[in-house]
This record gives C-alpha cells, sequence and structure tokens, in this order.
C-alpha cells in the first residue's frame, strides 16, 4: 500500500485538493481559507498536482470517503502577518513534496500562535525557512543565468522570438517570470522550462505546461557575440574559479554559451595564454546589442509617468544624464520589494553586475549576503540598490577596471536615488561606504568617524553609514579582514534593531 493510501485508509473522512500545476499558490490559497474555517486538520488534506499521481496510486479505492474542498463553503480571509505570506509564497515553490502540508499546517498554527514565526527553534518554521532560502536562491540563479536565443518570427516580417531553456532546481518560474517581463518589456520571448514554460509576447503573460529540452532552439548567431564580449571581459588577474563556480554553479554551465568559454580562459590564465583573448573581435559587440534594444524601448516610455518601481527600471534602463552610460551594458536598477522597510545602498554597479543587470550579484554581492544573514536581515525583504546605476570602469588592454565615481556623476544619478526614495519611504536606509553616504547626505563623509549610527535623514527615513562590503573583500590580511566582517555585522545588526522598533 502507497503511503499516501496506507493515510486514506487511517482518515477516511480525507479532502483531496487538486492543483493545477507545482505552483498554483492561488488553488493553495483558496483551498486554505475553506478548509482552515472548516477546521480541517492538516493530515485529513491529500494534495494532488494535476497528472503527477503517485505510482501505484488506487484513485477509486476510498473515492466514496473522497471529499473535495471546493464542496466547503467559502470563507474570508484570515488576519495572518505579511511575513507568512511572503514566506509561504516562497515555500510553496519548493520541490519537496510536504510544501503544501507544511504552509497549511502554518497558517492554522498561527491562529492560536500569532508570533509563531519568530520561534526559530520551531520545527516547521525552521523548514519553512530552509525551503525558502533555497527557492529565494533559485530564483536569483534563475534572473542571473537565464539565456535567450533567437528564433526567426513566423513569416519574414514577424520580428524574432526570443527563446530560453532552464532547468530551474524548485518551481520559480511563476515568481521569476515578472522581472523578465520588466527587463525585456519591448521583446517577445519564452522562458522553457521541465515543469512550466512563460510566455511573453509584449503585451500579456502566459503560462503552459513543460517541454522537454529538445523543444528548445540550440545555438543562434548572437551567442557568437555573447561570447566574444565574455571572452574580452574575462580577467585573469582577478581569476578566482572556487568563488566562480560557487556563484555560477556548473549545473547551469550547458544552458549558458559563454560556458564553453569558461575552461579555455581558466586554461589559459593559468598557463599564460591568452590567444583566445587576443584573437577575439571587437568587445563592445553584445553591450551595443543590449543598449541599442533600450533605446528603442525609450522610445516607447518615453511619455510615461513613474507610479512604481517597475516604472522607474523601465526609466532608468534609458538615461543619459551622465556620459557613463555609453560605457555601461545596461543601467542596474534596485532590486527588491517595494515595501521594504530597509533599504541599501551600494557604490555603483560592478563588472558582475553590469552583466547581470542586478545589484551586488557578485563577490561583494556575497559578502553583503553572508554578512545580513549573520545580522539575522533577510536579504529578499530589502531592497538593494546603488547611489550610481552605471558601471563607471577604464579598460586595461581587455580588462574592465573599476573606477570611482565622480562627485558630479554621484550627484546626477543621485536623481534616481531620490525618485527610490521617494516610492519605497524605508525607515532606515543603510549607506555601504564614502559614495553611498555622500549620495544621501550630499556631503563628503567619514566612514570612520560616522559609522554604525542611526541618524535621522530626513523627514521619513534614518540613515546609518557602514564600510562597503568590497573593502571587506579588498583587505589582504586575514585578521583584519575577519575584524572588518564582524564591525559590518554589528553595525547591520543596529540597522535590524531600529527598524524593528
Ligand atoms: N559594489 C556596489 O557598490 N554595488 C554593486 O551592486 C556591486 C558591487
Amino acid at each position: 500500500m502507497t503511503a499516501r493510501n496506507a493515510r486514506r485508509a487511517q482518515h477516511p473522512d480525507i479532502f483531496t485538493v487538486r492543483l493545477d500545476h507545482p505552483a498554483d499558490t492561488r488553488t493553495w490559497r483558496a483551498a486554505t481559507r475553506r478548509l482552515d474555517a472548516a477546521g480541517v486538520a492538516p493530515e485529513r488534506i491529500d494534495w494532488r498536482i494535476a497528472g503527477d499521481d503517485e505510482p501505484g496510486l488506487l484513485p477509486d479505492m476510498f473515492a466514496a470517503a473522497e471529499q473535495s474542498w471546493d464542496s466547503l463553503p467559502d470563507a474570508p480571509a484570515r488576519n495572518v502577518p505579511g511575513a507568512f505570506i511572503s514566506l509561504a509564497d516562497k515555500v510553496l515553490c519548493h520541490r519537496a513534496g510536504d510544501r503544501f502540508a507544511l504552509a497549511y499546517r502554518l497558517y492554522q498554527r498561527l491562529r492560536r500562535t500569532p508570533a509563531l514565526l519568530s520561534i526559530a527553534s520551531d520545527d516547521d518554521v525552521h523548514r519553512a525557512h530552509l525551503l525558502a532560502k533555497a527557492v529565494s536562491r533559485d530564483a536569483h540563479k534563475m534572473k542571473a543565468f537565464v539565456r535567450f536565443r533567437e528564433v526567426a518570427g513566423p513569416g519574414p516580417d514577424d520580428p524574432a522570438h526570443f527563446v530560453a531553456w532552464f532547468e530551474p532546481s524548485h518551481h520559480t518560474l511563476d515568481a521569476t517570470a515578472p522581472f523578465f517581463m520588466r527587463r525585456y518589456a519591448g521583446q517577445s520571448w519564452s522562458i522553457l522550462t521541465p515543469d512550466r514554460c512563460a510566455h511573453w509576447d509584449g503585451k500579456a503573460l502566459t503560462m503552459s505546461a513543460g517541454v522537454p529540452k529538445s523543444a528548445a532552439p540550440s545555438g543562434d548567431p548572437a551567442e557568437d557575440l555573447w561570447r566574444t564580449y565574455f571572452a574580452s571581459t574575462f580577467n585573469p588577474a582577478r581569476l578566482m574559479v572556487k568563488a566562480m563556480t560557487a556563484e555560477m554553479p556548473k549545473k547551469y554551465w550547458k544552458n549558458m554559451p559563454e560556458a564553453s568559454l569558461i575552461a579555455p580562459l581558466i586554461e589559459g590564465a593559468r598557463g599564460r595564454h591568452e590567444t583566445m583573448i587576443d584573437t577575439a573581435p571587437q568587445p563592445a559587440a553584445r553591450t551595443t546589442r543590449i543598449r541599442q534594444s533600450h533605446q528603442s524601448a525609450a522610445e516607447a516610455i518615453a511619455q510615461a509617468p513613474i507610479h512604481s518601481l517597475d516604472d522607474l527600471a523601465r526609466m532608468g534602463a534609458t538615461c543619459t544624464r551622465c556620459p557613463l552610460h555609453s560605457n555601461a551594458t545596461q543601467a542596474v536598477p534596485g532590486e527588491g520589494p517595494a515595501d521594504a522597510s530597509l533599504m541599501l545602498v551600494g557604490e555603483q554597479p560592478g563588472d558582475h553586475e553590469d552583466v547581470a543587470g542586478l545589484p551586488f550579484a557578485g563577490p561583494a554581492g556575497q559578502v553583503l549576503d553572508d554578512a545580513l544573514s549573520a545580522a539575522g536581515i533577510i536579504r529578499d525583504r530589502t531592497f538593494v540598490t546603488n547611489a550610481v546605476k552605471h558601471f563607471k570602469h577604464e579598460l586595461r588592454g581587455r580588462r574592465r577596471l573599476h573606477r570611482t565615481p565622480d562627485a558630479g556623476e554621484v550627484f546626477h544619478c543621485s536623481w534616481w536615488l531620490d525618485l527610490e526614495r521617494a516610492l519605497l519611504r524605508p525607515k532606515l536606509i543603510i549607506a555601504l561606504g564614502a559614495t553611498a553616504g555622500r549620495a544621501l547626505t550630499g556631503q563628503p563623509v567619514s566612514i570612520a568617524r560616522s559609522r554604525g549610527m542611526v541618524m535621522p535623514l530626513d523627514g521619513q527615513s534614518d540613515l546609518l553609514i557602514t564600510t562597503h562590503p568590497s573593502a571587506i573583500l579588498r583587505q589582504p590580511d586575514r585578521n583584519k579582514a575577519e575584524d572588518m566582517r564582524q564591525a559590518f555585522v554589528e553595525d547591520l545588526k543596529i540597522a535590524k534593531a531600529a527598524i524593528a522598533t
């Protein structure tokens, strides 16, 4: 007898909830409301995903006793903490078979214990956070590693369509698709995965069932441009194979055109054989392509008013307020929920961020993520942005070396930062380093003198200044670096306490 049939034998009055697909949070919510209002215990619910019958399940064995949740009377949503809603949204995207039951159990337990989510030692809470963390990480990887291939439109005059194949570890596509909608608003694209597919035609997003990899196109001419760009920006002097494979795990390589270059580039860097880099065609090919697509998007939104962070990101993509836009791949907007009470401001996107289009996605981001989690701050609930939205660098040979933005560039870009602040109205803003401090206060700041103090910034937000995570990365002395890291975590803990009050 299967585990499911055994459970049915134990609880003959079981309710079945049939979910339309593996990330069907809508049905889960509707069913949870009714089942909970009717006082149905978690053990009496059989969560089933359409088309995913357990082998050996005898569907009719207890058919007489089986009841469907939608036979129960409708019930209004109960008041639950906002933190539960965002936690459950992530838990439900995990691949774990117990995710629906776990989220339901937490929902029921919140009735008796409203502060349940703050009990970190509770088994359910602990597991939910583990699942949510894995889902956040998976979504982040999807945003960074999806690679589109261009396919011709159906007719000679039809625009090209862009198709990506991706194998997420969890059911993260539904939640991540809006990010791609914003990022590639003016193009039509599909992201295909084994579980679900997302399609955007420039106006509407539709989802469909998963497909096998053979349905995805393999290879297009634009990939040569992308490989050229990757090879030309690859920096042998900064090669850290361990950090690189931790940030870009090998399982993603097979779907990334540039991955075929990684091994030879590492080899070449080791043996000082830079022939591939030397013979690569012009470096700026992909940069130009992306920027051209931004310019056409610019025409479409030039008249649009700014009502949301999405509007802001779209407008920011077209910014030419200072010369920095001319050498960067793209503007990197802030990332995070619009109701975040904590905003973190860095200096400017680095090499990784310029390519990924996300703030703090590279090594400095790793230092930041580790420090945030050591301080008990969940990054996904914060809004992370930069004082300057374009990557300022200089080409040294084929290497792109970071250059600190000057006061004029910081001033020009503070227009965008001020708009982000006005939309978000965070309780506290953390300035990561001197550039962010200058952008926020309008004057030079000394990190050593002003760090770790919560001070009023304007009528609506407080400010805390601390070090930039890159300063920790750059510190060659390991003991000093560890001291700096601890001081950074202490500052973040002060910030956490300030937003809790
Ligand atoms: N450094 C920054 O200041 N911001 C980033 O996004 C990455 C590195």
